[in-house]
């Protein structure tokens, strides 16, 4: 649903109408930010494998008949270079990607083919586009070398990676900030990379991930398998970084950006969450269950694959360059994402009372820009008032 002119965002004045090439949209953050990009307004170009679950978001949205789908593999750099070329997209965002840590150590080959040549095979294809164009591309907060500090990693940290995905996403954003220096300089496309902590939200039907384990125990009735109990993580609703990607490729696409506020815009953020969500396991659990009533079991395995205990993201760039903040705490995080499992079900939810999953996403969508336009951050603010910040 769109809004009236008089209400519109920055954000909608920024993409309604605008052409997005968006890798990675059958995946669960795919899914939800080409959702949020059509509510927007946007003509959206999916470029990813088949869902990779059932169900999938992807499909719970009906996402493949309100968008141009490809099923395409990033690794083969022909099939990127003429999906974007076809596509001429105004907006570019890169999410695909072989995403499960704990896969990685099982596939680090494909993990490192995937997330650093995909990357490049997108960059290249960036390269050979002569419109303006804003692109962001996605990595992680695992990219950072983990020292297992109690502050939060900041941009200009050292990168690194014990496990495979991350040392891949690492090396994903050596290569943005290569190609940008190599290629760039002169050129009509701009882009950033984003690093985001663990996303949680309605939706996710990943293996091996903490909320669609709860969920699948949850409603088999069986106790939650926890793995790493007392690991700390930034979680944060799935929103929350999105709204950073939309909002930065849309400072990125001002053309009138001086030459140092490019500078300072095309290059690397992190979208984490406000301190207070910086949580155990155990706590998210806790949290989960105060909605969804059951009981978890501590599956600590010693052998278990080595995963950082502690990890935190300083947040202060995009707050001070972008004007982005986080807008839900730990609990409304945790009471949204509960919600929508428990309104929209999986696929065998067919009572009169399961509501559909589209406008479920629709609806918290609109709340949680309600908030951010409540919390005075840019991107929510009406179109007449707001401004794109420069410096
Ligand atoms: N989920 C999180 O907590 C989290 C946290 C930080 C960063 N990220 C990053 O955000 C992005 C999206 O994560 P997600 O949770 O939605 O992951 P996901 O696994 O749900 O989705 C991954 C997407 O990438 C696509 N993909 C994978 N391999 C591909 C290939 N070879 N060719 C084409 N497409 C391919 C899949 O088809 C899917 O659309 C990833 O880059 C991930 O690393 C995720």
């Amino acid at each position: 649903m769109s809004a009236t002119r008089e209400s519109r965002t920055l954000l909608e004045t920024a993409y309604a109408g605008k052409t997005v090439w968006l890798a990675g949209h059958t995946g669960f953050k795919g899914s939800w930010l080409a959702h949020w990009l059509l509510q927007l307004g946007a003509d959206v170009h999916g470029f990813a494998l088949p869902p990779a679950t059932t169900p999938a978001l992807f499909d719970q949205l009906g996402l493949a008949e309100r968008l141009h789908h490809q099923v395409a593999d990033l690794r083969a750099g022909a099939a990127v270079a003429a999906s974007l070329r076809a596509a001429q997209p105004d907006f570019v965002f890169h999410l695909a990607a072989q995403a499960i840590l704990r896969a990685s150590y099982d596939l680090p080959a494909e993990t490192w083919a995937t997330n650093v040549m995909g990357t490049i095979h997108v960059l290249e294809a960036l390269r050979r586009l002569d419109k303006p164009c804003a692109a962001v591309l996605v990595t992680t907060d695992k990219c950072y070398e983990n020292r297992e500090w109690e502050r939060g990693y900041r941009e200009e940290d050292p990168l690194g990676g014990f496990d495979p995905y991350s040392s891949s996403k690492a090396g994903a954003e050596i290569a943005i900030a290569s190609w940008r220096r190599s290629f760039f300089a002169d050129a009509p496309v701009r882009f950033a990379s984003a690093r985001a902590g663990n996303v949680i939200g309605g939706g996710d039907w990943a293996r091996d991930r903490l909320v669609p384990d709860c969920i699948r125990a949850l409603q088999e009735g069986r106790a939650i398998p926890v793995r790493n109990p007392a690991a700390t993580r930034p979680w944060q609703h799935v929103l929350e970084p999105l709204s950073g990607y939309l909002w930065l490729a849309a400072v990125l696409s001002q053309p009138a950006l001086r030459p140092h506020d490019k500078d300072l815009f095309a290059s690397a953020f992190n979208f984490g969450p406000g301190l207070e969500s910086h949580r155990t396991v155990a706590d998210l659990v806790a949290e989960v269950l105060k909605h969804w009533p059951g009981r978890w079991e501590d599956k600590s395995d010693p052998n278990a694959p080595h995963e950082a205990q502690l990890l935190k993201l300083a947040t202060d760039k995009a707050l001070h360059l972008l004007g982005w903040a986080p807008v839900w705490g730990f609990a409304p995080a945790v009471t949204a994402t509960v919600a929508w499992y428990r309104q929209a079900g999986g696929a065998a939810r067919t009572d009169a009372a399961a509501s559909a999953p589209g406008e479920l996403a629709s609806r918290q969508i609109r709340e949680y820009e309600a908030a951010a336009r409540r919390a005075g951050l840019p991107w929510a603010a009406p179109a007449r008032s707001g401004e794109f910040p420069s410096n």
